[in-house]
Protein backbone atom coordinates (compact mmCIF):
# COMPACT_ATOMS: atom_id res chain seq x y z
CA UNK A 1 0.00 0.00 0.00
CA UNK A 2 1.34 3.73 -0.88
CA UNK A 3 2.40 5.68 1.90
CA UNK A 4 -0.17 8.66 2.01
CA UNK A 5 1.19 11.95 2.02
CA UNK A 6 -0.07 14.45 4.83
CA UNK A 7 -2.35 17.17 4.08
CA UNK A 8 0.05 19.69 4.98
CA UNK A 9 2.89 18.24 3.01
CA UNK A 10 0.46 18.07 -0.21
CA UNK A 11 0.32 21.70 -0.54
CA UNK A 12 4.16 22.24 -0.27
CA UNK A 13 4.90 22.45 -4.01
CA UNK A 14 8.85 21.15 -5.11
CA UNK A 15 11.36 24.56 -5.66
CA UNK A 16 9.19 25.96 -8.84
CA UNK A 17 13.19 27.18 -10.02
CA UNK A 18 13.75 23.65 -10.73
CA UNK A 19 12.26 22.69 -13.66
CA UNK A 20 13.82 25.27 -15.96
CA UNK A 21 17.52 24.67 -13.83
CA UNK A 22 17.12 21.23 -14.35
CA UNK A 23 16.95 22.08 -18.21
CA UNK A 24 19.67 24.50 -18.01
CA UNK A 25 22.22 22.05 -16.52
CA UNK A 26 20.97 19.56 -18.38
CA UNK A 27 22.00 21.77 -21.82
CA UNK A 28 25.45 22.15 -19.65
CA UNK A 29 25.89 18.25 -19.65
CA UNK A 30 25.51 18.40 -23.87
CA UNK A 31 28.14 20.68 -24.19
CA UNK A 32 25.77 23.80 -24.84
CA UNK A 33 27.19 26.92 -23.73
CA UNK A 34 24.10 28.38 -20.92
CA UNK A 35 24.95 31.55 -19.31
CA UNK A 36 23.56 31.32 -15.83
CA UNK A 37 21.86 33.98 -14.25
CA UNK A 38 19.88 32.12 -11.88
CA UNK A 39 22.95 31.45 -9.33
CA UNK A 40 21.60 32.33 -5.55
CA UNK A 41 24.93 32.03 -4.15
CA UNK A 42 28.28 34.03 -4.40
CA UNK A 43 30.62 32.77 -7.21
CA UNK A 44 33.56 33.10 -4.87
CA UNK A 45 35.22 30.61 -2.67
CA UNK A 46 35.33 30.64 0.97
CA UNK A 47 38.15 32.62 1.78
CA UNK A 48 41.08 30.78 3.20
CA UNK A 49 41.13 31.86 7.05
CA UNK A 50 37.98 30.97 7.24
CA UNK A 51 39.17 27.26 5.74
CA UNK A 52 42.35 26.73 7.98
CA UNK A 53 39.70 27.39 11.17
CA UNK A 54 38.25 24.52 9.88
CA UNK A 55 40.90 22.15 9.03
CA UNK A 56 42.14 23.09 12.23
CA UNK A 57 38.42 21.91 14.45
CA UNK A 58 38.94 18.79 12.46
CA UNK A 59 42.48 17.85 13.31
CA UNK A 60 41.51 18.52 17.04
CA UNK A 61 38.54 16.05 16.71
CA UNK A 62 36.44 18.52 16.89
CA UNK A 63 33.48 16.61 15.75
CA UNK A 64 30.92 16.07 18.12
CA UNK A 65 27.04 17.19 19.54
CA UNK A 66 27.73 20.88 20.48
CA UNK A 67 25.16 22.54 22.45
CA UNK A 68 22.17 23.14 20.99
CA UNK A 69 22.15 26.56 20.41
CA UNK A 70 25.99 26.86 19.39
CA UNK A 71 29.18 26.88 21.36
CA UNK A 72 30.40 29.73 23.78
CA UNK A 73 33.00 30.96 21.87
CA UNK A 74 31.05 31.66 18.61
CA UNK A 75 27.63 32.83 20.20
CA UNK A 76 29.74 35.88 22.40
CA UNK A 77 31.62 36.45 18.90
CA UNK A 78 28.38 36.80 17.30
CA UNK A 79 27.39 38.88 20.43
CA UNK A 80 30.63 41.13 19.79
CA UNK A 81 29.70 41.21 16.24
CA UNK A 82 25.75 42.64 16.55
CA UNK A 83 27.37 45.41 18.65
CA UNK A 84 30.28 46.33 16.90
CA UNK A 85 28.49 46.11 13.24
CA UNK A 86 24.50 46.57 14.06
CA UNK A 87 25.05 48.40 17.29
CA UNK A 88 22.70 45.86 19.18
CA UNK A 89 23.15 44.15 22.59
CA UNK A 90 22.47 41.27 23.13
CA UNK A 91 23.91 38.61 25.35
CA UNK A 92 24.85 34.56 24.72
CA UNK A 93 21.49 33.21 25.74
CA UNK A 94 19.24 35.66 23.40
CA UNK A 95 21.55 33.74 20.39
CA UNK A 96 20.78 30.38 18.27
CA UNK A 97 23.30 28.96 16.23
CA UNK A 98 21.45 26.95 13.12
CA UNK A 99 21.95 24.82 10.41
CA UNK A 100 21.56 28.09 7.75
CA UNK A 101 19.32 30.89 8.22
CA UNK A 102 16.78 29.43 6.52
CA UNK A 103 16.36 27.08 9.41
CA UNK A 104 16.67 29.54 12.25
CA UNK A 105 13.52 31.31 9.98
CA UNK A 106 11.72 28.02 10.25
CA UNK A 107 11.86 27.50 14.21
CA UNK A 108 11.15 31.38 14.50
CA UNK A 109 7.92 30.79 12.65
CA UNK A 110 7.42 28.13 14.67
CA UNK A 111 7.91 29.31 17.90
CA UNK A 112 5.71 32.23 16.65
CA UNK A 113 2.98 31.20 15.22
CA UNK A 114 -0.16 29.03 15.92
CA UNK A 115 -2.38 28.01 13.27
CA UNK A 116 -4.60 30.56 13.59
CA UNK A 117 -2.19 33.48 12.75
CA UNK A 118 -1.04 35.49 9.64
CA UNK A 119 2.34 36.60 8.68
CA UNK A 120 2.93 39.14 6.73
CA UNK A 121 5.09 39.04 3.91
CA UNK A 122 6.38 41.34 1.07
CA UNK A 123 5.80 40.43 -2.58
CA UNK A 124 8.28 40.01 -4.59
CA UNK A 125 9.30 37.75 -1.61
CA UNK A 126 12.10 35.15 -1.18
CA UNK A 127 10.78 31.69 -2.47
CA UNK A 128 10.88 29.96 0.69
CA UNK A 129 8.71 32.10 2.92
CA UNK A 130 5.28 31.43 2.15
CA UNK A 131 6.14 27.69 2.19
CA UNK A 132 8.01 28.18 5.52
CA UNK A 133 4.49 30.14 6.73
CA UNK A 134 2.58 27.15 5.61
CA UNK A 135 4.96 24.46 7.47
CA UNK A 136 4.74 26.66 10.67
CA UNK A 137 0.34 26.13 10.00
CA UNK A 138 -0.03 29.98 9.65
CA UNK A 139 -0.91 31.87 6.70
CA UNK A 140 0.67 33.83 4.15
CA UNK A 141 -0.78 37.17 4.42
CA UNK A 142 0.96 39.49 0.64
CA UNK A 143 1.86 42.92 0.66
CA UNK A 144 2.66 43.91 -2.69
CA UNK A 145 5.40 46.26 -3.74
CA UNK A 146 6.11 47.91 -7.14
CA UNK A 147 9.60 48.65 -9.30
CA UNK A 148 8.94 52.20 -9.34
CA UNK A 149 9.08 52.73 -5.70
CA UNK A 150 12.34 50.07 -5.56
CA UNK A 151 9.98 47.59 -4.23
CA UNK A 152 9.88 49.17 -0.56
CA UNK A 153 6.88 48.75 1.63
CA UNK A 154 4.83 51.96 2.11
CA UNK A 155 4.30 52.09 5.88
CA UNK A 156 0.20 53.17 4.68
CA UNK A 157 -0.09 49.98 2.72
CA UNK A 158 1.27 47.67 5.37
CA UNK A 159 -1.19 49.45 8.20
CA UNK A 160 -4.18 48.75 5.48
CA UNK A 161 -3.37 45.15 5.11
CA UNK A 162 -3.06 44.47 9.05
CA UNK A 163 -6.46 46.23 9.48
CA UNK A 164 -8.27 44.06 6.78
CA UNK A 165 -5.91 40.96 7.89
CA UNK A 166 -6.48 40.98 12.10
CA UNK A 167 -5.01 37.73 12.77
CA UNK A 168 -1.58 39.24 11.20
CA UNK A 169 0.85 38.08 13.98
CA UNK A 170 4.21 38.72 12.31
CA UNK A 171 6.07 40.23 9.75
CA UNK A 172 8.97 38.75 7.44
CA UNK A 173 11.54 41.60 6.75
CA UNK A 174 14.09 41.32 4.27
CA UNK A 175 16.85 43.48 3.90
CA UNK A 176 19.08 43.62 1.74
CA UNK A 177 16.16 42.13 -0.08
CA UNK A 178 15.93 38.49 -2.62
CA UNK A 179 14.85 38.59 -5.30
CA UNK A 180 14.43 42.66 -5.69
CA UNK A 181 18.04 43.82 -3.93
CA UNK A 182 16.26 46.04 -2.18
CA UNK A 183 18.18 48.02 0.84
CA UNK A 184 15.56 49.97 3.16
CA UNK A 185 17.48 53.45 4.84
CA UNK A 186 16.79 54.12 8.43
CA UNK A 187 14.05 56.24 8.26
CA UNK A 188 11.97 53.77 6.26
CA UNK A 189 12.60 51.09 8.59
CA UNK A 190 11.73 53.53 11.69
CA UNK A 191 8.02 54.19 9.53
CA UNK A 192 7.66 50.23 9.32
CA UNK A 193 8.72 49.43 12.86
CA UNK A 194 5.99 52.22 13.87
CA UNK A 195 3.33 50.06 12.45
CA UNK A 196 4.38 46.80 13.30
CA UNK A 197 4.86 48.36 17.23
CA UNK A 198 1.38 49.96 16.83
CA UNK A 199 -0.10 46.51 16.03
CA UNK A 200 1.85 44.27 17.84
CA UNK A 201 3.58 42.64 14.99
CA UNK A 202 6.75 40.58 15.72
CA UNK A 203 9.43 41.35 13.11
CA UNK A 204 11.07 38.46 11.94
CA UNK A 205 14.24 40.45 9.99
CA UNK A 206 15.98 38.58 7.64
CA UNK A 207 19.40 40.21 7.32
CA UNK A 208 21.40 37.37 5.47
CA UNK A 209 22.53 39.84 2.69
CA UNK A 210 23.68 42.88 5.01
CA UNK A 211 27.31 42.77 3.90
CA UNK A 212 26.43 43.14 0.56
CA UNK A 213 25.20 46.67 0.25
CA UNK A 214 26.54 49.14 -2.65
CA UNK A 215 26.69 52.59 -3.97
CA UNK A 216 27.31 54.09 -0.31
CA UNK A 217 24.12 52.84 1.36
CA UNK A 218 24.01 51.54 4.37
CA UNK A 219 22.73 48.29 6.60
CA UNK A 220 20.37 49.31 9.23
CA UNK A 221 19.07 46.41 11.54
CA UNK A 222 15.74 47.18 12.31
CA UNK A 223 15.85 45.90 16.14
CA UNK A 224 18.45 48.70 16.46
CA UNK A 225 16.08 51.45 16.17
CA UNK A 226 14.71 51.01 19.46
CA UNK A 227 14.53 48.86 22.82
CA UNK A 228 11.05 48.49 22.93
CA UNK A 229 11.10 47.48 18.45
CA UNK A 230 14.27 45.15 19.27
CA UNK A 231 11.88 43.07 21.86
CA UNK A 232 9.89 42.88 19.30
CA UNK A 233 12.05 41.63 16.79
CA UNK A 234 14.13 38.15 15.55
CA UNK A 235 16.75 38.59 13.72
CA UNK A 236 18.45 36.58 11.35
CA UNK A 237 21.37 36.40 9.81
CA UNK A 238 24.22 33.88 8.60
CA UNK A 239 27.31 33.09 6.84
CA UNK A 240 25.96 32.17 3.23
CA UNK A 241 26.42 35.03 1.79
CA UNK A 242 28.68 37.31 3.07
CA UNK A 243 31.89 34.81 3.50
CA UNK A 244 30.56 32.70 0.43
CA UNK A 245 29.68 29.85 2.62
CA UNK A 246 26.61 28.39 1.34
CA UNK A 247 27.74 24.82 1.50
CA UNK A 248 29.06 24.95 5.39
CA UNK A 249 25.50 25.73 6.65
CA UNK A 250 25.58 28.41 9.39
CA UNK A 251 23.47 30.80 10.48
CA UNK A 252 22.07 32.56 13.19
CA UNK A 253 19.31 34.44 14.96
CA UNK A 254 19.53 36.76 18.32
CA UNK A 255 15.83 37.38 19.74
CA UNK A 256 15.17 38.23 23.57
CA UNK A 257 16.15 35.57 25.95
CA UNK A 258 12.46 33.53 26.00
CA UNK A 259 11.97 33.54 22.38
CA UNK A 260 15.68 31.90 21.94
CA UNK A 261 15.00 29.71 24.22
CA UNK A 262 11.91 28.30 22.65
CA UNK A 263 13.20 28.70 19.30
CA UNK A 264 16.51 26.19 20.55
CA UNK A 265 14.25 23.67 22.14
CA UNK A 266 12.63 23.69 18.57
CA UNK A 267 15.91 23.09 17.01
CA UNK A 268 17.15 20.77 19.70
CA UNK A 269 14.60 18.30 18.69
CA UNK A 270 14.71 18.43 14.95
CA UNK A 271 18.86 18.92 14.29
CA UNK A 272 20.32 19.43 17.56
CA UNK A 273 23.15 21.63 16.40
CA UNK A 274 24.76 23.18 13.84
CA UNK A 275 27.64 21.72 12.01
CA UNK A 276 30.72 21.73 14.76
CA UNK A 277 33.43 22.21 12.47
CA UNK A 278 31.20 25.00 10.88
CA UNK A 279 30.79 26.61 14.24
CA UNK A 280 34.58 26.55 14.62
CA UNK A 281 34.95 28.38 10.87
CA UNK A 282 32.34 31.00 11.89
CA UNK A 283 34.22 32.18 14.50
CA UNK A 284 37.53 33.04 12.10
CA UNK A 285 35.01 34.81 9.78
CA UNK A 286 33.54 36.86 12.30
CA UNK A 287 36.80 37.93 14.39
CA UNK A 288 39.44 37.91 11.17
CA UNK A 289 39.34 39.48 8.24
CA UNK A 290 41.68 38.91 5.47
CA UNK A 291 40.57 41.81 3.07
CA UNK A 292 38.30 39.42 0.77
CA UNK A 293 34.88 40.29 2.24
CA UNK A 294 35.57 44.16 0.62
CA UNK A 295 36.90 42.05 -2.39
CA UNK A 296 33.98 40.19 -2.93
CA UNK A 297 31.14 43.34 -2.27
CA UNK A 298 33.43 45.95 -4.34
CA UNK A 299 33.10 43.32 -7.44
CA UNK A 300 29.27 42.78 -7.02
CA UNK A 301 28.60 46.24 -6.92
CA UNK A 302 30.78 46.80 -10.14
CA UNK A 303 28.60 44.08 -11.52
CA UNK A 304 25.47 45.65 -10.40
CA UNK A 305 25.83 48.66 -12.35
CA UNK A 306 26.96 46.75 -15.45
CA UNK A 307 24.00 44.82 -15.62
CA UNK A 308 21.75 47.35 -14.79
CA UNK A 309 23.09 49.33 -18.34
CA UNK A 310 23.36 46.46 -20.17
CA UNK A 311 19.76 45.41 -19.70
CA UNK A 312 18.59 48.76 -20.07
CA UNK A 313 19.15 48.61 -23.86
CA UNK A 314 16.35 46.46 -24.00
CA UNK A 315 13.38 48.08 -25.27
CA UNK A 316 10.84 48.14 -23.20
CA UNK A 317 12.51 46.81 -20.49
CA UNK A 318 12.17 48.19 -16.71
CA UNK A 319 14.98 47.31 -14.02
CA UNK A 320 15.06 48.14 -10.93
CA UNK A 321 18.56 49.96 -9.74
CA UNK A 322 19.02 47.64 -6.14
CA UNK A 323 21.08 48.87 -3.26
CA UNK A 324 21.97 45.36 -2.25
CA UNK A 325 22.19 41.47 -2.56
CA UNK A 326 23.20 40.12 -5.95
CA UNK A 327 19.85 40.07 -7.42
CA UNK A 328 18.19 42.47 -10.05
CA UNK A 329 14.45 42.63 -11.15
CA UNK A 330 13.46 43.50 -15.08
CA UNK A 331 10.33 44.22 -15.57
CA UNK A 332 8.99 42.66 -18.90
CA UNK A 333 5.46 42.75 -18.54
CA UNK A 334 5.55 44.85 -22.24
CA UNK A 335 6.62 41.61 -23.54
CA UNK A 336 4.26 39.48 -21.45
CA UNK A 337 1.30 42.03 -22.61
CA UNK A 338 2.31 41.78 -26.71
CA UNK A 339 4.80 39.31 -28.21
CA UNK A 340 4.72 36.93 -31.48
CA UNK A 341 5.05 33.99 -29.34
CA UNK A 342 1.33 33.42 -27.60
CA UNK A 343 4.31 33.49 -24.60
CA UNK A 344 1.75 34.78 -21.65
CA UNK A 345 3.62 34.93 -18.23
CA UNK A 346 7.38 34.41 -17.51
CA UNK A 347 7.81 30.90 -16.83
CA UNK A 348 6.87 30.47 -20.51
CA UNK A 349 9.22 33.32 -21.28
CA UNK A 350 11.99 32.21 -19.39
CA UNK A 351 11.54 28.70 -21.21
CA UNK A 352 12.02 30.42 -24.31
CA UNK A 353 15.42 32.50 -23.45
CA UNK A 354 16.68 29.15 -22.15
CA UNK A 355 15.92 27.10 -25.26
CA UNK A 356 16.17 29.19 -28.08
CA UNK A 357 19.05 31.99 -26.74
CA UNK A 358 20.86 30.03 -24.02
CA UNK A 359 20.09 32.47 -20.82
CA UNK A 360 18.48 30.76 -17.65
CA UNK A 361 17.08 33.23 -15.77
CA UNK A 362 14.32 33.32 -12.70
CA UNK A 363 10.77 33.70 -13.72
CA UNK A 364 9.27 36.51 -11.22
CA UNK A 365 5.76 34.15 -10.71
CA UNK A 366 8.05 31.78 -8.00
CA UNK A 367 8.84 35.48 -6.49
CA UNK A 368 5.04 35.87 -6.63
CA UNK A 369 5.42 38.86 -9.59
CA UNK A 370 4.61 37.09 -12.80
CA UNK A 371 5.69 40.67 -14.41
CA UNK A 372 9.14 40.10 -13.81
CA UNK A 373 12.17 37.92 -14.19
CA UNK A 374 15.29 37.58 -11.77
CA UNK A 375 18.86 38.05 -12.86
CA UNK A 376 21.53 37.00 -10.14
CA UNK A 377 25.00 38.69 -10.97
CA UNK A 378 27.20 36.01 -9.26
CA UNK A 379 28.22 35.48 -12.28
CA UNK A 380 31.95 36.89 -14.11
CA UNK A 381 31.86 40.43 -16.09
CA UNK A 382 32.06 38.76 -19.04
CA UNK A 383 29.66 36.16 -18.67
CA UNK A 384 27.00 39.01 -17.76
CA UNK A 385 28.07 40.73 -21.17
CA UNK A 386 27.03 37.71 -23.18
CA UNK A 387 23.85 37.13 -21.60
CA UNK A 388 22.71 40.44 -21.48
CA UNK A 389 23.28 40.30 -25.18
CA UNK A 390 21.55 37.19 -25.42
CA UNK A 391 18.93 38.42 -23.43
CA UNK A 392 18.51 41.62 -25.63
CA UNK A 393 18.29 39.60 -28.73
CA UNK A 394 15.85 37.09 -27.15
CA UNK A 395 13.61 39.60 -26.46
CA UNK A 396 14.03 41.63 -29.73
CA UNK A 397 13.12 38.51 -31.51
CA UNK A 398 9.56 38.32 -29.60
CA UNK A 399 8.82 41.86 -31.00
CA UNK A 400 6.11 41.83 -34.01
C1 LIG B 1 16.52 36.01 1.66
C2 LIG B 1 17.20 34.77 2.08
N1 LIG B 1 17.11 34.38 3.36
C3 LIG B 1 17.69 33.25 3.79
C4 LIG B 1 18.41 32.45 2.94
C5 LIG B 1 19.01 31.18 3.47
O1 LIG B 1 20.35 31.26 3.74
P1 LIG B 1 21.14 30.06 4.39
O2 LIG B 1 22.06 29.54 3.35
O3 LIG B 1 21.89 30.68 5.54
O4 LIG B 1 20.17 29.05 4.86
C6 LIG B 1 18.53 32.81 1.58
C7 LIG B 1 19.24 31.94 0.64
O5 LIG B 1 19.14 32.03 -0.56
C8 LIG B 1 17.92 34.00 1.15
O6 LIG B 1 18.01 34.39 -0.13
Amino acid sequence: MPIKLSRQIRRIKPSPTLAISAKATQMKKEGINVVNFGVGEPDFNTPDYIKKAAFKAIDENFTRYTPTPGIPELKQAICDKLLRENNLQYKPNEIVVSAGAKAAIAFALRAVCDSHDQVIIQVPYWVSYPYQVELAEAEPVYLETKIDNNFKIEPDKLEALIKDNPRAKAIILNTPGNPTGTVYTRSELEAIAAVCLKYELVIISDEIYEKLVYDGSEHVSIASLSEEIKANTIVINGFSKAYAMTGWRLGYLAAPAEVASAIARIQGHIDSNANSISQKAGIAALQEDDGSLEKMRKEFEKRKSFLREELLKTPEVKCSNPDGAFYMMADISAYLKNNNKGITCSEQLCTYLLENFRVDLVQGSVFGSDDYVRFSYANSMENLAEGAKRFKEGMLSLRS
